[in-house]
């Protein structure tokens, strides 16, 4: 499986910042292993622009996510966006169930699924994010909280295709802290989310599906979690909004 590296811009960068990071990252990019594979998530007002600037290069080494979508097709949903919206740009990947999302937004396991579902059926692959808060962390209740999550998640997807869901796990209390999960929790953790998968979708079809931590992942601590067997990537917020650190963080990844 190749590795896989997700940048999750969250609310920031305009058009013109968008072009800036791209067109640096585009020429970094040309160094990357074979083995690492590599999507950009800006905000939904940067797709375009995005779109029509990696349209124009030739060999591009990565491909455009988004940081959400809505489970229908079209509608009287303001203020939201939909799956032929973002293939519009081209779009191969979106973030579903950030814990964001849950914290701010009202966001459920149930909808999460939908979304999730949604995607899959126009082509777009979803990431699925998964993660506990601290008090459950403290409280030693982190798997049960986590896979509960996971099986919640997962209701409205009945099979998959090879690779065609990532999960993240996303620890609440690592993101955005500088206290990262150490490698053996997410280990732990990633091992049952993937028996969880194996379960569910049969040995070949849980094997196939990426699992990515996130929480303060760094080009610094990026190697650690990449050794553990069952990470197989990383999903990036503030490390991945400065073009030569992202850069920094896959290639220390995929070496
Ligand atoms: P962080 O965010 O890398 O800034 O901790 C990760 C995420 O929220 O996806």
């Amino acid at each position: 499986m190749k590795r896989l590296f997700v940048a999750n811009w969250k609310m920031n960068k305009t058009r013109a910042e968008t072009r800036e990071f791209l067109s640096r990252f585009y020429e970094l990019a040309a160094d990357f292993a074979s083995n690492a594979s590599v999507t950009v998530c800006p905000p939904f007002t940067a797709l375009d622009c995005a779109s029509a600037f990696l349209g124009a290069q030739s060999n591009v080494r990565f491909d455009l996510g988004a940081q959400n979508i809505h489970w229908e097709g079209n509608g009287a949903f303001t203020g939201d966006i939909s799956g032929a919206m973002l293939l519009d740009f081209g779009v191969k990947s979106v973030i579903v169930g950030h814990s964001e999302r849950y914290q701010y937004f009202g966001e459920t396991p149930g909808n999460v699924s939908r979304r999730a579902a949604a995607a899959l059926k126009i082509g777009v692959r979803p990431i699925i994010c998964v993660g506990e808060k601290r008090e459950d962390f403290e409280a030693g209740r982190s798997k049960d909280v986590v896979l509960h999550q996971l099986q919640e998640s997962l209701e409205q997807i009945p099979e998959i295709a090879d690779g065609s869901i990532v999960i993240a796990y996303e620890p609440v209390w690592a993101i955005g802290t500088g206290l990262a999960a150490t490698p053996e929790i997410a280990e732990g953790m990633h091992r049952a989310i993937r028996t969880v998968l194996c379960e569910r979708f049969g040995k070949t079809g849980g094997e196939s599906v990426a699992i990515l931590y996130g929480g303060s992942v760094t080009p610094e601590n990026i190697a650690s979690y990449i050794a553990q067997p069952n990470v197989n990537g990383a999903l990036v917020g503030g490390a991945s909004l400065v073009a030569e650190k992202f850069a920094a963080l896959v290639q220390g990844g995929s070496n």
